[in-house]
């Protein structure tokens, strides 16, 4: 039996990420959960020949609760997206309070399950929940995870179209975090191999940085990526189940971690400044990360790690102090 638990599961990613979910023959137990439109989106899933049994689940009659008990992978989509002019910051408020709740609920009632996060600012709603999480003494490093995963679609399909190459054939690491000048493309370990120069380099560097700011101005106040962003959430849920139900071995993705309790977590750790949360490639296994890998950086990467430093420490702290005020 393996359940997947949406949170989130009516809004703009929800919906699309729940149906790819669907197709997914590992799961048996769809569990949707959102505050509006549950009924409506599950009854519409559920009519769909493949094996998982889908429910829907509101706020009422302890819904919450009944999604994540038994989860194997929560993923959390819940959250207000950005309009035009915002940054993904300017979400930290209201979303702060809706992943400080859910994370409060999983720590109860799931808390051995895998949990990826796509609510915004990601930057600081992974500590947000990893916090609520060691409160509550139920924190495992290896099971929680940002998806940095839309970063990483981006990276290929943009360079793809400069190298002419297929873009699902390439694959280019991007680490740091998610958002703005944190979002570190590594075009120097782009596979299949492409020296690109180095006015190319920094455009696309930076079309990767801010490739959200295209859909959020060409939506024109009606959101943000969702359906690209299903895309790349389902893409990363599937790596985990993968990993974790099937038994398959050398997977390797970004993700925003918190740096501890796995190998490397510690020398990576010591090369980016001593933070906390980071995301570069982990390897995934049973119990979720084995291992992170360390940085090979070029000149013009170092550079733009040393300018994401600063801004992820502010964005971790932020987090770490909402949930200590909170408490
Ligand atoms: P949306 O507004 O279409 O959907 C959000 C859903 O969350 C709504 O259905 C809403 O009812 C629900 N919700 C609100 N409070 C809730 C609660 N307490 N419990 C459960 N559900 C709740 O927004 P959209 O476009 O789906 O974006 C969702 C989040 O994903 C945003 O924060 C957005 O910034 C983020 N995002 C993250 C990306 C990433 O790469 N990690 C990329 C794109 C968006």
């Amino acid at each position: 039996m393996v359940k997947v638990a949406v949170l989130g599961a009516s809004g703009g990613i929800g919906q699309p990420l729940s149906l790819l979910l669907k197709q997914n023959h590992s799961v048996t137990s769809l569990a949707l959960y959102d505050i509006v439109n549950t009924p409506g989106v599950a009854a519409d899933l559920s009519h769909i020949n493949t094996p998982a049994v889908v429910t829907g689940y509101l706020p009422a009659n302890n819904g919450l609760e009944q999604a994540v008990t038994g989860a194997h992978v929560i993923v959390i989509p819940a959250g207000l997206p950005r309009k035009p002019g915002m940054t993904r910051d300017d979400l930290f408020k209201k979303n702060a309070d809706i992943v400080r709740g859910l994370a409060t609920a999983i720590a109860q009632f799931a808390p051995q399950a895998f949990i990826l996060i796509i609510s915004n600012p990601v930057n600081s709603t992974v500590p947000i929940v990893a916090e609520v999480l060691k409160q509550r003494g139920v924190f495992d490093p290896k099971r929680l995870f940002g998806v940095t995963t839309l970063d990483i679609v981006r990276a290929s399909t943009f360079t793809a179209q400069i190298s002419g190459a297929f873009s699902s054939d390439v694959t280019v690491p991007v680490i740091g975090g998610h958002s703005g000048v944190t979002i570190i493309p590594l075009l120097s370990k782009i596979t299949p191999k492409y020296e690109f120069n180095h006015d190319q380099i920094v455009a696309l560097t930076k079309r990767i940085q801010f490739g959200g700011d295209e859909v959020v101005k060409a939506k024109d106040g009606a959101g943000s990526a969702t359906l690209s962003m299903a895309h790349a959430g389902a893409r990363f849920a599937n790596a985990i189940l993968d990993a974790t139900v099937k038994g398959v071995d050398g997977i390797v993705t970004p993700a925003y971690v918190y740096l501890g309790a796995f190998n490397g977590a510690n020398e990576l750790k010591a090369t980016v400044g001593g933070l906390d949360y980071f995301s570069s490639n982990v390897e995934l296994g049973p119990n979720g990360i084995n291992k992170i890998q360390k940085l090979e950086l070029s000149a013009y990467e170092q550079e733009l790690l040393q300018a994401a430093i600063p801004e992820l420490q502010k964005s971790i702290a932020k987090g770490v102090t909402f949930v200590e005020e909170a408490s």
